[in-house]
């Protein structure tokens, strides 16, 4: 079994190391050393160049290093194999981390004592209780469902926006477009952790902005086109939007001119919320690559008519 590792990004040499001590015959090939195309199963990736995974005429399977495929769906050349996405406790913690702690920020009011501090203010402001706080997290799968536990662990409200019903406990359920309406308008603090997909590209916009209550704060942890930027800096401008915390770009590195750099309402991070580390994360790629092998479906296989 011969695996292409293809990733700007990565570890290489570690992801080797990881998948043959638990294979100790797997062929890894590091891209772009990968020798005759043909030898190549199965390809591990993060951020291919369009049309590169077509170049392996017997591709069985494509293993995505990320949870979200939706690069990997945009490829009009993608081989129709089966894909998976990423599933790691790694990944899944870290996410939960960057979320508790970003609303924690937006939930204690954090910017309002940077700003008294940069002016040597003793400035008193007591927020409501958590148990006051409305978090709304659109997305309630591997990794939004973890950070609705752990909000609820601290004493949030929350609440799940998603496509299906979900039961978790302590979660208000809203599935579905038909109770979008409903779940936003009682979200303080809102976080998009969703697919990319044709049905969500662009649904943090204006419309939606208007539906929260006034004060609410928006954390963009999906993907940067999620969001329609210039709604937000109007929604933020207009004291309409109390906050952002934003991981996510339309354009990665954000670029040195964006108003989001220096807005004093936006929190920036560079795609950092989550990352998953070899050590754990190649359980799951090794399951996978067993299963290739025996010919059995993948774990966490992507939909591609859905498009996650
Ligand atoms: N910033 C970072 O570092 C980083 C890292 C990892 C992942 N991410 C992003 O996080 C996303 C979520 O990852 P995940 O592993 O949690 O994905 P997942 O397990 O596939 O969950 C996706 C969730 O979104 C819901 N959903 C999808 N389309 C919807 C729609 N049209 N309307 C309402 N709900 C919809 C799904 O609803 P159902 O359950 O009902 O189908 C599901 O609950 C990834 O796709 C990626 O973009 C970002």
């Amino acid at each position: 079994m011969a695996l292409l590792f293809l990733s700007p990004d990565d570890p290489a040499d570690l992801w080797r190391a990881e998948l043959q001590a638990r294979m100790p015959g797997l062929d890894v090939r590091i891209w772009p050393q990968v020798g005759d195309p043909a030898e190549i199963d199965i390809a591990l990736v993060w951020r291919p160049p369009p049309g590169e995974l077509a170049r392996y005429p017997n591709l069985r399977a494509i293993l995505s290093l990320a949870a979200g495929t939706d690069g990997l769906v945009a490829d009009p050349d993608l081989p129709d194999v089966p894909i998976a996405r990423m599933v790691d406790p790694s990944l899944t913690r870290t996410m939960t981390e960057y979320v508790l702690l970003a609303v924690l920020r937006h939930h204690r009011e954090f910017d309002c004592f940077e700003r008294a501090q940069r002016a040597r203010e003793w400035a008193y402001a007591f927020p409501p209780q958590a148990a006051d706080r409305r978090v709304g997290i659109m997305g309630l799968g591997e990794l939004g469902s973890a950070a609705a536990r752990a909000l609820v662990a601290q004493g949030f409200q929350v609440l799940g926006w998603s496509r299906t019903p979900k039961m978790l406990d302590g979660v208000l359920s809203y599935p579905g477009r038909s109770e979008l309406h409903a779940f936003l308008h009682r979200t303080d603090i809102l976080v998009c952790l969703l697919p990319l997909t044709a049905d969500t590209v662009g649904i943090l916009d204006a419309a939606i902005f208007a539906e929260l209550p006034h004060g609410a704060c928006v954390i963009n942890v999906a993907r940067g086109q999620h969001l329609v930027e210039g709604d937000l800096l109007q929604a933020l401008d207009s004291g309409h939007l109390g906050g952002a915390t934003l991981d996510v770009f339309r354009e990665e590195p954000l670029p040195q001119g964006s108003p989001l750099w220096d807005h004093p309402k936006v929190r920036v991070t560079p795609h950092v919320a989550s990352y998953s580390v070899p050590s754990t994360a190649a359980d799951g790629v090794a399951a996978n690559i067993r299963r290739v092998s025996a010919g059995e479906p993948l774990l966490h296989q992507v939909d591609r008519v859905r498009g996650y």
